[in-house]
């Protein structure tokens, strides 16, 4: 269900990212040539389960019709890696999993999204998508200071999944998005509210309407589906991702609870 390529040319590195991500040619099993953003395991935050979270958190958002960047698994030679000048993205290469995360770069005209923008017209569903998506999947990595958000028009693309999730190391607060309160800190003013929290909280005209079906609607088929397309190189991810397929069922199953919640906040 998601699609694989090999690793054909290194451009460059992107601009931005604390991990760097690099800017990578890759040829497709169909053989189209697409160029992504590559995110390798041995990158310091992202790991094998950064990787499966970035790829699964994408299948789940397409589900719901949050405005992803298609993923891709990329594999990367040993001649390939061989043939990167640069010592050390070639050392980065060499330490990581065969199979690296790949983001389909989104093209031209797209920017990133800035504080001065507004929230206007056909832009507001996509916000309350996404809040209501990051609050989901706990992704805590789309804030006033870092979006992690393009923009291009009224349209959106949702970037940079690998912190989300990893359930386990949820304590305080423990992962409950149906819990009365639970998203407080993220409707707050300032640099760490979620990208969109005080724009929706402040915003009359947001509809609910479509985010019940489109949750209500993630069968037990589909997420185990989305967990089966993860590469079988990236195993070491198999038990962090069945928390993260867990915590999913459960938001499906007290969907009422949690839109209450997303509400509460956002009045
Ligand atoms: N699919 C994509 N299309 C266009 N730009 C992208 C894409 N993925 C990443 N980028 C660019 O690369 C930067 C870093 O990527 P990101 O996924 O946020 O990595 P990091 O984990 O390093 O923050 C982004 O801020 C964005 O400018
Ligand atoms: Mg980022």
């Amino acid at each position: 269900m998601i699609r694989y390529a090999d690793a054909i040319r290194f451009d460059r590195l992107a601009e931005r990212g604390r991990n760097e991500p690099l800017r990578v040619t890759a040829e497709t099993d169909q053989g189209d040539e697409i160029e992504v953003f590559l995110k390798p395991s041995a990158r310091p935050e992202i790991g094998i389960e950064g990787m499966a979270n970035e790829i699964f958190a994408a299948c789940v958002g397409s589900h719901v019709g949050v405005p992803v960047c298609e993923p891709i698994a990329v594999r990367m030679s040993s001649d390939w890696i061989s043939s990167v000048q640069d010592p050390l993205i070639r050392d980065v290469l060499s330490r990581s999993s065969p199979v690296a995360f790949g983001s389909l770069a989104a093209g031209s005209g797209w920017r990133r999204w800035t504080s001065d923008e507004r929230l206007i017209g056909e832009r507001r569903g996509a916000a309350l998508s996404t809040f209501v998506f990051d609050a989901f999947i706990e992704n805590r990595d789309r804030v006033v200071s870092n979006p992690n958000l393009l923009i291009r028009g009224d349209s959106f693309r949702v970037i940079d999944h690998e912190l989300c999730f990893r359930i386990r190391l949820c304590l305080f607060p423990r992962a409950e998005p149906w819990r009365m309160g639970y998203l407080q800190n993220t409707v707050s003013p300032g640099a760490t509210g979620h990208v969109f929290g005080a724009l929706l909280k402040a915003d009359r005209y947001v509809d609910f309407t479509p985010i019940r079906p489109a949750w209500a609607g993630l069968s037990d088929d589909a997420l185990s589906d989305y967990a089966a397309c993860l590469p079988t190189e990236w195993v070491d991810a198999a038990s962090a991702i069945d928390d993260a397929l867990t915590h999913l069922r459960t938001v499906r199953d007290r969907i009422d609870e949690c839109l209450m919640e997303i509400e509460r906040a956002l009045a």
